[in-house]
């Protein structure tokens, strides 16, 4: 049982022109293959085949590969952080950030890029995005450095951000236990790893329902307090204020 799975990351650069199409970016963290509903389509010959038919609906993926384009052989690289500071900073994962270090570790010799992530002389796309006139957001998991403010969503040029910096997170409590990164830190693993940062604010969030794991009673499907449901929540509003001042 794995609660801590990493979760999805939403990019959604969104539109100041309008001649210029909304971009929303959502990456799923180690999702599988046979996690997806179009690979699950032929008749199943094996009782495991027969059970992951049984098992996986993803009917919205579906119907945006049917009506889109479905990459069946893109290459990407094995681990989270490298993969997360490659889509961030446009290059290949190993002249960005080839391991996923811990977000303790540091190169005293180096201060540039002697931290996780990607190295601070870098340009990111949400700076780019902005150059060319978008809102940039971003929700979820971050997994591409947290040394130094410039290396938070708001030093990479996103405009709001509301999520955790490292490489995992429990989705109840929102901290960064063992379970959850595989490091041993005293201070490290009491820390609570939910932040945001908007026009007004930076820092940690602070409202008493995200801060709460007590939802991991109720019996709904969709409880709350669930860091999956506060994603969910804070995407589906940027959607909604990008799009109503889009038809204004
Ligand atoms: C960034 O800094 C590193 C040293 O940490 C240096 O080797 C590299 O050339 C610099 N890259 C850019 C794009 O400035
Ligand atoms: C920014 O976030 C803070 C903390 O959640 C909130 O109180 C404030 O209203 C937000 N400001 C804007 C402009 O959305």
């Amino acid at each position: 049982m794995a609660f801590f799975v990493l979760p999805l990351l939403a990019v959604a650069p969104l539109l100041a022109q309008a001649e210029k199409p909304h971009v929303l970016f959502i990456l799923a963290d180690d999702y599988g293959w046979g996690n997806m509903g179009v690979h699950r389509r032929d008749a199943a010959s094996t009782p495991e085949e027969q059970q992951g038919k049984v098992e996986v609906h993803t009917p919205n993926m579906d119907a945006l590969i049917d009506e889109g384009i479905l990459l069946e052989r893109h290459y990407t690289y094995k681990i989270c952080s490298p993969t997360r500071s490659s889509i961030q900073s446009g290059r290949l994962a190993v002249h960005v950030n080839p391991v996923n270090s811990a977000v303790t570790s540091r190169n005293y010799d180096d201060p540039v890029s002697g931290y996780a992530g990607i190295p601070r002389n870098m340009t990111g796309i949400a700076e780019k995005m902005r150059d060319g006139g978008y809102r940039t957001h971003i929700v979820g998991k971050w997994d591409a450095g947290m040394a130094t403010p410039e290396h938070s969503p708001k030093g990479r040029g996103y405009e709001t951000w509301y999520g955790y910096y490292q490489h995992a997170n429990d989705y109840w409590h929102k901290s960064t236990v063992f379970l959850a990164t595989g490091e041993i830190d005293a201070c490290l693993n009491r820390m609570r790893d939910l932040s945001m940062h908007n026009e007004t604010y930076s820092g940690p969030v602070r409202d008493a329902i995200s801060l709460s794991a007590a939802c991991q009673e109720d019996e709904e499907s969709d409880p709350g307090c669930y860091e999956e449901y506060l994603f969910k929540e804070r995407v589906l509003k940027i959607i909604q204020i990008s799009c109503s001042s889009y038809y204004a």
